[in-house]
């Protein structure tokens, strides 16, 4: 999604923004651009397509200066091109701005600015926010913008610059997505905005996260924040605690490729610190969840979209197991649209990477406006699922830069495996020692499971040309398969279904031939017999399978095509080794066919539209 950075201080800025804009180019985006203001005057350039385009175009056209914008835009209003693309400038020149989100009363606005004499050179909701501000400017750009937003509806956050500022400021709202200032070192007269932490992490960690309705004033010397009553109001400075060399590829060729490799450590990071081996039990610091409050609950609602919602689904098993809880399971998009029954003793748990999802957030926001008790499972520290949420299980994944979530996920499924037994342990039952050594050797397994690689990627090469996939797992590894065939979609471009073995036979047996590879997932006791006739079923009619097992080839009880070998675990986390070398068949699948691995066409990283 759009990726916003700008910069006021005493460092050349376009080096500066264009640094913070690949930092922000995982996020997705179509076109780019920036802006400098220098001795009174905007100087925009931009340009379609990727970064590089970009760079390219300032090498023809040089900007020189000490502030400025910088802009990816992901198209909503308007197709991508260099005419919709960001800084938009009011059509009077006197302002430029930079805006992610939906502008819901553009249309109406607009019509109201054509009428006073404003025009429009692009199809963009951002070029009614700059008309509609450039329309109330008369030398105080904090003024005009503070005027301009009490008539804008929806969720946005934009920044903007004014030719006609004295001594130079950037202005910025956040209602909705997010926005980040950054303060600039010690002795440096400097300042920083950003829509992601991944943008500052090279220039500074003192960062400020803006809540919703925050109006922001950068000036060199300072910062000053209004809430969304127009009283001044102080934000605390956080220290961003990510490393920013994770946010590097570090010698792999792709950022997805070395996300999956972290995924041991990155697990151990996630429930390292919150189990107590000698003690047996679990606790977690930002949770905040005590026992009458988990004594009292009914239900649970998991609330996300997209990979976020596959763990999900997991987690329901592993929660329904351990903690005896009935779960649902809901999209972010379906949930606050249909009439969830909700009351106080419902924990309502968003999961998001981002924590920045719009749909997930909706969702959340309307079980807590229900009466639910809000809790989530994210990934980045001051996001905003955190800040709504009463206590937060935070994965420790660290940046995620492909746009295919991998890392994230599986501490996802660890940190669910962990508040599951949490929750059953503040329900007055005990945890046996077996759940615990589990999580002990989960990295080590996954590591075993990442030495498949060499074996994917001949696999890979056998199949690259296929034009669909089928994946199949039941139980707890039905979501896996949905991952698997998720994946697969998104970085190589092929069709793929993920199903329950069992419902097989109730239609996708229509499609199997000797063209479609299937790929079973055949792990755990419970219902690996099922699978096996499942197996058979497929190759009865000629089809191609691909038996993914902790057993030996020759107890699957059927002459398979091709084994992928995994160590076996506890049933419960058995999914996490499961999914590691299905993203290794996708990423080299993908790779084959010439993707853009880490940054698939048309997908976002984190989706703050609706
Ligand atoms: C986008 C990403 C997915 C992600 C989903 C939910 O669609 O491309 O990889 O799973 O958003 O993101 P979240 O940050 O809420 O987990």
């Amino acid at each position: 999604m759009c990726g916003i950075v700008g910069y006021l201080g005493e460092r050349e800025v376009v080096p500066l923004l264009i640094d913070g804009l690949r930092k922000m180019e995982y996020r997705g985006y179509d076109s780019a651009g920036v802006v400098v203001v220098r001795d009174h005057a905007l100087a925009a350039v931009k340009a379609e397509g990727k970064l590089d385009r970009l760079v390219e175009r300032l090498a023809q056209h040089p900007l020189h200066g000490l502030y400025g914008l910088g802009h990816t835009r992901w198209a909503t209003h308007g197709a991508p091109s260099e005419r919709n693309a960001h800084p938009v400038l009011d059509s009077r020149r006197r302002l430029a701005l930079i805006h992610n989100g939906i502008i819901e009363n553009f249309l109406e606005l607009k019509r109201r600015l054509i009428g006073e004499g404003f025009t429009f050179s692009s199809d963009t909701d951002t070029e009614v926010v700059a008309n509609l501000i450039s329309s109330y400017l008369d030398g105080d750009l904090h003024a005009a913008v503070e005027r301009a937003r009490r008539e804008l509806e929806g969720l946005y956050a934009f920044a903007v610059v004014s030719a006609e500022s004295p001594e130079g400021e950037i202005i910025a709202v956040r209602q909705g997505p997010p926005l980040i200032l950054g303060r600039g070192q010690e002795g440096r007269n400097e300042q920083f905005l950003a829509s992601d932490p991944a943008a500052l992490l090279a220039y500074t960690r003192d960062v400020v996260f803006l809540e919703n309705g925050d109006l922001a004033r950068l000036r060199r010397g300072s910062i000053e924040i209004w809430d969304k009553g127009g009283q001044p109001i102080e934000r605390p400075t956080q220290r961003l605690n990510w490393d920013p060399i994770q946010a590097e590829k570090g010698g792999y060729k792709h950022f997805m490729l070395k996300e999956i490799h972290e995924q041991p450590q990155a697990l151990q990071d996630t429930f390292g610190g919150r189990v107590d081996f000698e003690t047996g039990e679990i606790h977690f610091d930002t949770l905040h969840l005590d026992r009458p409050t988990a004594a009292g609950l009914s239900r649970i609602h998991v609330l996300a979209c997209g990979t976020s919602w596959h763990a999900a689904l997991i987690g329901k098993f592993m929660i329904e197991e351990l903690a005896r809880l009935p779960v649902e399971v809901d999209y972010g998009s379906e949930y606050r649209y249909r009439d969830p029954i909700v009351d106080s003793s419902v924990l309502a748990l968003g999961v998001s990477q981002s924590g920045e999802t719009a749909d997930t957030l909706s969702a959340m926001e309307a079980a807590k406006e229900r009466g639910a008790r809000l809790f989530a499972i994210c990934n980045v520290l001051g996001s905003q699922a955190t800040r709504i949420s009463e206590g937060v299980v935070y994965t420790h994944a660290g940046p995620e830069i492909g746009v295919a979530s991998t890392k994230a996920f599986t501490t996802q499924l660890v940190a669910f495996y962990q508040f599951a037994l949490y929750l059953r342990q503040m329900r007055g039952m005990a945890l046996e020692p077996a759940h615990l050594q589990a999580l002990a050797h989960l990295p080590q397994a996954v590591t075993q499971a990442l030495e498949q690689e060499q074996h994917l990627e001949e696999m890979a090469r056998r199949h690259f040309r296929a034009e669909n996939f089928l994946y199949l797992g039941r139980g707890i590894n039905y979501p896996i398969a949905l991952e698997g065939a998720l994946k697969l979609k998104e970085i190589s471009y092929i069709h793929a279904e993920g199903y329950p073995a069992g419902e097989m036979k109730h239609g996708p047996i229509a499609l199997i031939d000797e063209h479609l590879p299937v790929v079973a997932i055949a792990t755990g006791a419970r219902v690996f017999d099922k699978v096996k006739s499942n197996m058979q079923e497929v190759k009865a009619r000629d089809g191609k399978v691909i038996a993914l097992t902790d057993r030996d080839p020759a107890d699957l009880g059927v002459q398979v095509d091709e084994v992928i070998r995994v160590p076996r675990v506890h049933e419960l986390l058995q999914p996490i080794v499961n999914v590691v070398p299905l993203q290794l068949l996708a990423y080299f699948i993908g790779l084959r066919r010439g993707a853009d691995v880490d940054q698939p066409r048309n997908l976002a990283k984190s989706v703050t539209v609706e």
